[in-house]
């Protein structure tokens, strides 16, 4: 065992097909999925999901951006999980993340970057408990 992260894989990248890619890509990186699922968030979930950017301006379109169509959310677990998902995934924009990084392989653009990666420990939990209760975690 070792600590988790929270992860989804978003609209753009399912709507391009990259789901297997990226997960494979997840377990390469010696990540143990513990939870998964395939849903659609609504508005007010992605609301409450992202409440904190709700000062932004980009709010709104990042709202209808993540209920545009499904997504798979998980949790994943791994010795320094948070800081080595977030590695994997590369920076929050494609055009900074570097070769190799799940952004830079499938991301589209700032706002439609293809993952989201916790940011911290005690988010992870926040986050996984949002989308799974405690018997669809194993
Ligand atoms: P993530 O860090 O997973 O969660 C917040 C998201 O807001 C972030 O990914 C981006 O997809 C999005 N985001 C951050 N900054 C901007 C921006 N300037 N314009 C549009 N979307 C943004």
């Amino acid at each position: 065992t070792g600590n988790r992260t929270f992860t989804m894989i978003k609209p753009d990248a399912v709507e391009n097909g990259h789901i297997g890619a990226i997960l494979d890509k997840i377990s390469a990186a010696g990540f143990k999925i513990v939870a998964m699922k395939f849903t659609h968030l609504s508005k007010r979930d992605a609301e409450a999901f992202y409440a904190v950017h709700n000062e932004r301006p980009f709010f709104g379109e990042l709202v209808s951006f993540m209920t545009r169509g499904p997504i798979v959310a998980a949790v994943l677990e791994k010795d320094n999980a948070v800081e080595d998902f977030r590695a994997l995934i590369g920076a929050t924009n494609p055009a900074d993340a570097a070769e190799g990084t799940i952004r830079k392989l499938y991301a589209t653009s700032l706002g439609e970057n293809a993952v989201h990666g916790s940011d911290s420990d005690e988010n992870a939990v926040i986050e996984s408990a949002f989308h799974f209760s405690g018997r669809e975690i194993f």
